[in-house]
């Protein structure tokens, strides 16, 4: 059993301590907006915030976030509003989808601690977080857009 605060809400995990924080937020929590990828810390679909800072949620195991605030593309707004949100919406950032969730948490990460980044900027927090439909000209756009109104 480990307890975690879940996009604000108190919740007691059912699970061995060394169970990968995203099959506890998917399998057991049934949030299914972070996605499984790669399984091994490579491609970001699995990205959430853990006391606000992005990380891979399928190398984190249950006891790494023990009384930890963790946060999922679902907890990231109450209404879908986060001006990275409203970007991605803006800017039509999505192909097929499945890398977005990963993309926006990433993204959101980002502005929380550089406001206004530069390109390069954008470039080197967001090269983790890999795209099979090659949104990358999208995404970048829609960062800039999100932090200047550009
Ligand atoms: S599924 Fe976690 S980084 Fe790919
Ligand atoms: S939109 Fe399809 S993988 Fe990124």
């Amino acid at each position: 059993m480990v307890n975690i605060k879940l996009n604000g809400v108190d919740k007691t995990i059912d699970a061995a301590d060394d169970t990968p924080l995203l099959w506890a937020i998917r399998d057991l929590a049934g949030l299914t907006g972070t996605k499984y990828g790669c399984g091994a810390g490579l491609c970001g679909a699995c990205t959430v915030h853990v006391d606000g800072k992005a990380v891979r949620s399928c190398m984190t195991s249950l006891s790494e976030v023990k009384g930890k605030e963790v946060t999922t593309i679902e907890g990231l707004s109450s209404d879908g509003n986060h001006k990275i949100q409203q970007a991605w919406r803006e800017l039509n950032v999505p192909q097929c989808g499945f890398c977005q969730a990963g993309q926006i948490m990433q993204a959101a990460d980002l502005l929380k601690g550089n406001p206004n980044p530069t390109d390069d900027e954008i470039h080197k927090a967001m090269e983790g977080n890999i795209c099979r439909c090659g949104c990358y000209q999208r995404i970048v756009s829609a960062i800039r857009h999100a932090s200047t109104g550009a």
